[in-house]
């Protein structure tokens, strides 16, 4: 089949903002200890603890913030017991994450070394659930706060002079769950009296995002928008919050302790995951829209801090560490939601994918037992799709249907396309969900020229197929051929299960 498009070079879109190629880091299993953090006594080469391999990788993706310490983590962490000589730092009970025992040796200075090393914004996510609001004011004015004040001797103390620039700032972590099991109305005048001593120190200007609905829970939305205040109040919104939060996964299991094989899932399994997937979608456009009734401006930011896919847990691995592997499946499930993020550009500021290392959909899998790293079909894609990063977006329309399935009750789309430009280049991402067809698109474009191209192509002969570091490369993106250029028109080969980018000089 061959499918018809029209993209025109000239009409450009919202900027798909970098901050939704963002990432997360929580306390959680192998996540920062094993994973970020092996501390300075470890062979693996680090600075400061912090394994330099994995800094390497996620450099090299333009990783653009980092969402810390939780996740529900977040809410039973008290800031103050991450300060000061490791040695001296209290042990607390991780509740949430397999009962371990967490000794606070990565902490706030840690944290912020690893995200300078990154060249990552620091997306830091305070304690409401079980926290104060001093507790939380101070570690805004420890973090940022220049001059003579209490947080800012206490931070000279410990070793750092200079403030830090701290932008992102979250009010909580899923406040109607772990995060304190609230109801909306409750949370939403927290997070304002929260978000009121979170002060702005010097240049220092927090952009405060309330913690928002799980998945189609528009009612959350609804009563955070309206605890904004009335329309064009902006002094309300630069003191309370900023932007919602949203949270999504993708988790083909109808129960949380059968979520299905992280690998060993059939042809049904893999189109349910993609169907789940794609529903993302709809989420975002709904809480758009209700966004939309109470701010038609846009002035307030949709922050998708948590999203990916949950499966059960690798065989023989602690349940509480959520440790998964990472297959082709995992790669179109990542393509298809940034197709989405960038087509809601004009509302969806921010999106963290969960988690960076060793928990749930990675980009990255540490061996406990070696010095060896993997580099998942998640990370590739986000490689293969960087151009997209602060590009201007642009419209991709389609003459006709494109070839869908039923799967279930719904009916998954099985072709998807997103276009941007930026410096002078023109990136075309395409996934081809399909687990047995290929298919073959035909873009016409208008309003410029396109010089050259050049396609790399993320494929593998079983859409189980991941990287181990037995087998490192088994998945990764190769130069595609199945790309053509003629006058004002581009065609693409899209192989069965296959993510294809194409990249052209304009
Ligand atoms: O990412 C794992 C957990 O999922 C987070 O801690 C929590 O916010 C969510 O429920």
């Amino acid at each position: 089949m061959t499918i018809e498009a029209i993209l025109n070079l000239d009409i450009g879109g919202p900027r798909i903002n970098r901050h939704v190629y963002g990432h997360f880091a929580e306390h959680l299993g192998r996540c920062i200890y094993g994973g970020f953090y092996v501390g300075a006594d470890s062979d693996i080469p680090n600075e400061g603890g912090i394994r330099l391999d994995v800094v390497d990788a996620l450099r090299a993706l333009g990783i653009p913030n980092l969402r810390w310490p939780g996740g529900c983590f977040a809410d039973e962490y008290h800031w103050r017991d991450g300060i000061g000589p490791q040695d001296q730092r209290p042990v607390m009970v991780n509740t949430h994450w397999g009962g371990v025992e967490e000794n606070n040796h990565f902490g706030t200075h840690e944290f912020m070394a690893l995200c300078e090393l990154l060249g990552a914004e620091p997306y830091i996510s305070g304690n409401v659930g079980s926290g104060t609001v001093r507790e939380m004011s101070d570690w805004v004015e420890y973090l940022t706060r220049d001059g003579d004040s209490p947080m800012a001797r206490l931070r000279k103390a410990n070793g750092r002079d200079q403030p830090w620039n701290v932008r992102f700032w979250g009010l909580g972590n899923e406040a109607w769950g772990c995060g304190g099991n609230m109801t909306a109305q409750h949370y939403a005048q927290e997070a304002r009296r929260y978000g009121t001593y979170c002060r702005d120190y010097g240049d220092n200007k927090l952009y405060k995002i309330a913690a928002g609905a799980n998945a189609e829970d528009y009612a959350w939305t609804e009563t955070l928008m309206k605890q904004l205040g009335h329309l064009g109040c902006q002094h309300i919104r630069n003191t309370a919050y900023h932007a919602l939060s949203l949270h999504y996964y993708t988790i083909p299991g109808t129960t949380w302790t059968n979520k299905g094989s992280a690998t060993l899932f059939d042809t049904g399994e893999y189109y349910t995951t993609m169907a789940e997937a794609a529903r993302i979608e709809q989420l975002i456009a709904g809480h758009a829209a209700v966004m939309d009734c109470y701010d038609p401006a846009k002035s307030v930011g949709l922050v998708l801090d948590e999203w990916g896919t949950w499966f059960d847990v690798e065989p023989g691995t602690n349940p509480g560490f959520l440790y998964q592997q990472n297959t082709l499946r995992d790669a179109l499930v990542a393509s298809l939601h940034f197709d989405v993020f960038h087509r809601h550009a004009d509302r969806l500021v921010m999106a963290n994918i969960a988690q960076t290392v060793n928990v749930l959909q990675a980009m990255i899998l540490t061996d406990p037992d070696s010095k060896a790293l993997v580099l998942t079909p998640t990370y590739h894609v986000f490689q293969m799709n960087q151009g997209h990063q602060d590009a201007t977006s642009l419209r991709v329309d389609f003459r006709g249907e494109l070839p869908s399935r039923p799967v279930g009750d719904a009916t998954l789309t099985t072709v998807s396309v997103s276009a941007s430009r930026k410096d002078g280049r023109l990136l075309v991402s395409l996934s081809n969900l399909d687990a047995t067809d290929a298919a073959d698109i035909t873009i016409d474009l208008r309003g410029g020229a396109v010089r050259t191209v050049e396609a790399l192509i993320l494929t593998s002969q079983a859409l189980q197929d991941h990287n181990t570091p037995q087998s490192p490369t088994a998945v990764v993106p190769r130069a595609h051929e199945g790309v053509s250029l003629s006058g004002g028109t581009l065609r693409v080969h899209l192989p069965a299960h296959s993510f294809v980018t194409v990249s052209g000089a304009l």
